[in-house]
């Protein structure tokens, strides 16, 4: 049995799904998605996912109200390709569906629901050793808050960090970091955790939220305000996190070294108390 995946009302295997070359989504990435990790069947944060897949929703001004069924449409999917007892994620795309191609919003338009299963595993190696990173300037829009599928500039920013050996590349915006194409980026200087403030500039992450919580909890000092690239290559400790990446530690940046090219402490004690959370 091949993979099933879900589109519009129907559990079809992937090979017979299809979608009109008029889809909005396909014409002007007019659309948004989100990615959730399951861990053995039960989601990590689910709510907040949902509530943010809804504000992007109304952000951008698609008509969806059907998102609270959405869970069962995932445990069904997770259910019929064998992921129940494993890592795996589940990537949902909502478009505003397809029409002639207008530039305005069509009235009366029926959004376009796809949703499947990845194979989002933990990195063991990535999340012990830590990674290299690239930086680059943040060629995005600026409505980064919403988490759309527009993703070309994300795309070409991470290819080049593939390019270069790289594992992310850190995103910088007039001088200051951003996030990454797609983690959020958090630094730590002698003992405070630093990272950009929520603005229309970047992704409002869920595991970022999640990090924020466990500093609350360890009284680990944070401020979240502006910083250059040139503090980052200074600080003691950086990582990046992610509905993938968990938290994963960032050792080298371009040609610097971060701390000693190992994971830092304050870094190391985050990673540990989210996976304590893991459901
Ligand atoms: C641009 C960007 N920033 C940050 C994140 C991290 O968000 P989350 O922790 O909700 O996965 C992502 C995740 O895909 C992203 O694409």
């Amino acid at each position: 049995m091949g993979e099933t995946v879900y589109l519009n009302g129907e559990f079809i295997a992937k090979d017979e799904a299809k979608i009109s070359p008029n889809d909005r989504g396909f014409i002007f990435a007019d659309g948004v998605y989100e990615v959730v990790k399951y861990y053995n069947a039960k989601a990590f944060r689910y709510q907040d996912h949902i509530e943010r897949l809804n504000r992007s929703l109304a952000e951008i001004g698609i008509n969806y109200t059907q998102t609270n069924q959405l869970e069962a449409v995932f445990n069904v999917l997770l259910s019929r390709n064998s992921k129940l007892n494993q890592q795996a994620g589940i990537y949902l795309q909502i478009t505003r569906g397809a029409d002639t191609r207008v530039h305005h919003f069509p009235k009366d338009i029926t959004p376009t629901v796809y949703a499947f299963t990845t194979d989002l595993v933990s990195n063991t190696e990535n999340l012990e050793k830590g990674i290299k990173v690239i930086s680059a300037d943040d060629i995005r829009w600026h409505r980064c808050d919403i988490k759309s599928v527009s993703l070309l500039p994300n795309t070409m920013l991470y290819n080049k960090a593939v390019e270069e050996g790289a594992g992310e590349c850190i995103l910088v915006r007039d001088g200051y970091v951003t996030e990454a194409t797609h983690s959020s980026v958090c630094a730590v200087k002698n003992g405070v955790l630093i990272t950009h403030p929520l603005s229309n500039l970047i992704l409002p992450g869920i595991t970022r939220k999640v990090v924020l919580e466990i500093c609350a909890a360890n009284n680990i000092k944070v401020e979240e305000r502006l910083f250059t690239k040139e503090e980052l290559l200074e600080m003691d400790e950086i990582f990046i996190s992610g509905t993938g990446s968990e938290i994963t530690p960032v050792v080298q940046v371009d040609n610097i070294e971060i701390g000693e090219r190992k994971p830092g402490k304050v870094t190391k004690l985050i990673q540990e108390k989210f996976f304590e959370m893991i459901p």
